[in-house]
């Protein structure tokens, strides 16, 4: 079966007799090294209890929009964004009509509206609702909206009908939904990316650095491989795991990551700079502990290197990618720094709501205009942000 290693996958129940195989389901998806939260409908208690799902998930189970205990919880928006996928299994007829009009009227169709993840339902009910041209239309609706419909599969129905309308088994619903992060739209290229900070010596202990957590830049190697990538991370000091199959160089000082960046950048096909590098270094760095014995010290700090405008200004340059974490005219600076840098794309985020953060609200700044990208957890944020990369690809000079 296909990993689905640290994905966040928020299952829907809705209520139909196929409610029961979500024991099953939930199972599988941890087994595969997902993270599972399910929503249910007030029907779908009728048919498997919220403990037996708690059980399994080792988290509570969400029902109601408006319960105060959850939201004080993880919020429904909250709710919304930590998802990398929704899958409803089993999709009832009525949840399905109700998803085609976009209804927010409980807890789950809330969520499918706010989500910038994708959605995907495996439908269940007896074979004449299947066949009715209303449910049959709705399909269609939704498929147009890019929902993935696995299923249904054809066989013995649970009211003794035969034909099309169970819910495919877990084994293989779960694969589909793994399937779906496999995608291989990178397939090929190489990607080469800096993250989180850089640490710039006062002396053997003391160092200047900023807040930045790696986060984005690793959720983004992390999605590159899933998107078939090979990736190279140059990465400053962070406590992250290295993300499988993920080629991670540790280098401390912006120098450092300068010189690793030009050892590796002439084979990438893409290079995307989301370090936080520090942008000015102490001019000397004491090769002893300073001691304090003046009430006063001073630091002269002088420039260090921008590392995206030199790949971006070599002669045989990737893709170049670069970040903007703005406190204020987000678009205005971002845009500026788009022509300043010769980058061929720039993702510009609030700097407010960025280090250290789980979510995040990205703007896509090409010479073309401006973008917002759905807001969401790093993960789905960072898959949204590679197809933006990959669409553009054909227009790179490499
Ligand atoms: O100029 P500013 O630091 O806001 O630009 C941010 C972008 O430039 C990010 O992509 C960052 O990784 C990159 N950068 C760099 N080297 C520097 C400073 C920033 O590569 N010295």
């Amino acid at each position: 079966m296909l990993s689905l290693t640290n994905k966040h996958i928020l299952l829907g129940i809705t209520g139909g007799i196929a409610a029961y195989k979500c024991a099953e389901l939930a199972r599988l998806f941890i087994k595969a090294g997902a993270q599972v939260r399910v929503v249910m409908t007030r029907a779908a208690t009728e048919f498997v209890t919220p403990l037996t799902m708690q059980a399994l998930t080792s988290n509570r189970v969400h029902i109601d929009l408006l319960d105060a205990e959850a939201e004080a919880g993880m919020g429904h928006i909250e709710l919304a964004r930590w998802a990398d996928l929704i899958l409803i299994a089993p999709a009832t007829a009525d949840f399905l009509a109700r998803m085609t009009h976009g209804r927010a009227d409980d807890l789950l169709s809330t969520l499918i509206l706010a989500t910038p993840a994708p959605v995907a339902v495996a439908p269940a009910m007896n074979q004449g609702m299947w066949a009715d041209a209303a449910t049959q239309a709705n399909l269609q609706v939704l498929g147009q909206r890019q929902v993935h419909i696995f299923g249904p599969d054809s066989g013995e129905q649970a009211c003794g009908d035969v034909g099309a309308g169970r819910m495919i088994e877990p084994l293989a619903l779960s694969a589909a939904c793994a399937e779906l992060f496999a995608t291989g739209f990178l397939a090929g290229k190489h990607v080469v990316l800096t993250g989180g900070p850089t640490r710039e010596a006062i002396d053997p202990v003391r160092f200047l650095s900023n807040h930045s957590s790696g986060k984005m830049a690793y959720a983004l190697a992390a999605e590159a491989v899933a998107a078939g990538a090979r990736v190279t991370l140059i990465s400053g000091p962070v406590s992250l795991p290295t993300p499988k199959d993920v080629t991670r160089i540790d280098v401390v000082s912006a120098r450092q990551m300068l010189d690793a960046t030009l050892d590796i950048v002439g084979e990438a096909d893409i290079f995307i700079g989301v370090a936080a590098v520090a942008d000015y270094r102490p001019e000397d760095s004491a090769i002893e502990k300073i001691k304090k014995h003046a009430d006063t010290m001073q630091l002269t700090l002088v420039k260090n290197p921008d590392i995206i405008s030199t790949v971006a200004n070599l002669a045989d340059k990737p893709f170049v990618v670069g970040f903007a974490a703005e406190t204020e005219k987000l678009i205005e600076h971002g845009k500026e720094k788009l022509q300043k840098k010769n980058l061929d794309l720039l993702f510009a985020n609030n700097a407010t709501d960025t280090f250290n953060s789980d979510a995040v609200a990205v703007t896509v700044i090409s010479a073309d205009g401006e973008q917002a990208i759905k807001p969401g957890s790093k993960q789905t944020v960072a898959r949204l942000l590679l197809q933006e990369i990959a669409q553009r690809l054909p227009a790179a000079k490499k």
